[in-house]
């Protein structure tokens, strides 16, 4: 690893210069929150930095799950005009760390007390080679339904608990003549459905052993077939026009009536809050039927690239703070529909799926439960993950059956390891 040691300096000292005279600068930020609800917590920490005289200079690059945004900053980065802050996701944040471009923090995370408070699962991605190099603004996971209540109601449809259940319900949707299941037929939402029932179908154990640690056998399996199984009969259950739809047109079909449920990472509950949508009134948020106790996780972090300008390090110090700040922590978090990264922030104001997630979160920490989404970056590096892409979409698309797809599963990781 490069010595950050002057740097570390560096940005230690920018910071006590900001408290005596120093002005921070504004801050460039590149990140992919373009969705009404992403947008409306985005200005909780544009108004937040505002507060610390940080100007923000936007760089969103629209694309649920921040793919377009990943090949934005490889360019900027390339012609060496790197943006000051960029919304990252696990195993990309240990990628920047190995080329050497990312800033340490660890002036400002030994400041701020944040080894206290950040777990360890998301640490694993803050950090490299033991050094803080991203600011985690929060934990999302992957494996929530959301449902339209009064479509449930007027169909007599109970919350689904098992996968059974579960395929009654979207049936009994189906035969109204509605739509059962609202999807975006985009890798990364096939992706995510895929990472809950592998879950749903192996446990914790199948999911680490096929996605976390690659074995062969476990991709191959008669589990994994399953999976895939699985995977064609939800297939059978969303609308035609679902192809390329972005995953918060999907949420707005459950927000407005026009389809029954959604299965997505919990940003999705930032558009029900956006649209003034009540939990338990309006709209149920579930975790997939099958993946009870279990939590398959992603963490938004920011990462700070090498600048040269002392006022840039200043304001990257001063970003970083703030969104550890467990005031900031609680106030973005209630917006964007995720849950604190600090396990010391209080419920009070998240409603009642925030509060189900906190509690879910914690308890899977603590049994063993909880493990990083494959389709967020969390289980392998991007060639791993874009290679799973690959096979899930063309699987969910008619492409192959589930016996191929595993099989095509088996050959595509073996040739991205
Ligand atoms: C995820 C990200 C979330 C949400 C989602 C949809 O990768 O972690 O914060 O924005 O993409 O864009």
């Amino acid at each position: 690893m490069r010595n950050y040691l002057g740097r570390k300096t560096t940005i230690l000292v920018a910071l006590l210069a900001t408290t005596s005279m120093a002005h921070a600068e504004d801050v460039e930020v590149l990140h992919w929150w373009t969705s009404g609800g992403e947008a409306a917590a985005l200005n909780v920490l544009k108004d937040d930095l505002g507060t610390k005289t940080i100007g923000w200079i936007d760089m969103p690059v629209a694309g649920g799950g921040g793919e377009a945004a990943m090949t934005t900053l490889r360019a900027r980065v390339t012609a060496d005009d790197a943006p000051t802050a960029v919304q990252m996701l696990g195993f990309d944040i240990q990628d920047w760390a190995v080329e050497g471009k990312l800033a340490n923090l660890d002036a400002v995370a030994a400041a701020e007390g944040w080894d206290a408070v950040v777990p360890a699962a998301l640490q694993a991605f803050s950090k490299y080679e033991g050094s803080w190099v991203a600011a985690p603004v929060n934990v999302h996971s992957t494996n929530w339904v959301w449902a339209n209540k009064a479509m449930l109601d007027e169909l007599g449809i109970a919350q689904p608990n098992t996968w059974e259940e579960f395929i009654a319900a979207l049936q009994t949707v189906k035969d109204s003549g509605k739509t059962a299941l609202a999807h975006g037929g985009q890798a990364w939402q096939d992706a995510t459905l895929f990472d809950g029932v592998v879950l749903a179908v192996g446990g914790i154990e199948f999911y680490k052993k096929a996605l976390v640690d690659l074995d062969a056998e476990a991709l191959g399996s008669d589990q994994m077939v399953e999976v895939f199984n699985r995977m064609a009969t939800l297939r059978g259950f969303v609308d035609d026009n679902f192809s390329g739809r972005d995953w918060n047109l999907a949420s707005a079909m459950v927000i407005s009536g026009d389809a029954a449920f959604q299965i997505m990472g919990d940003w999705a509950k930032g558009e029900f809050v956006n649209a003034g949508k009540v939990p338990g009134t309006d709209f149920l948020c579930f975790r997939m039927p099958g993946t009870q106790g279990m939590v398959t996780f992603n963490s938004d972090q920011f990462a700070m690239f090498e600048q040269a300008d002392a006022g840039a390090q200043t304001a990257q110090g001063e970003m970083a703070k703030a969104i550890m700040s467990p005031t900031f922590q609680s106030a973005f978090n209630v917006v964007k529909g995720s849950v604190p990264a600090r396990t010391d922030v209080p419920n009070d104001a998240f409603d009642a799926c925030g509060k189900q997630g906190m509690v879910e979160l914690a308890e899977a920490a603590k049994n063993g439960t909880l493990i990083g989404s494959m389709a967020h970056g969390h289980a392998n590096r991007a060639a791993v993950k874009n290679a799973m892409y690959d096979v899930v979409t063309a699987h969910f698309n008619g492409e192959y059956d589930a016996k191929a797809a595993a099989e095509n599963l088996v050959n595509a990781v073996a040739a991205a390891e």
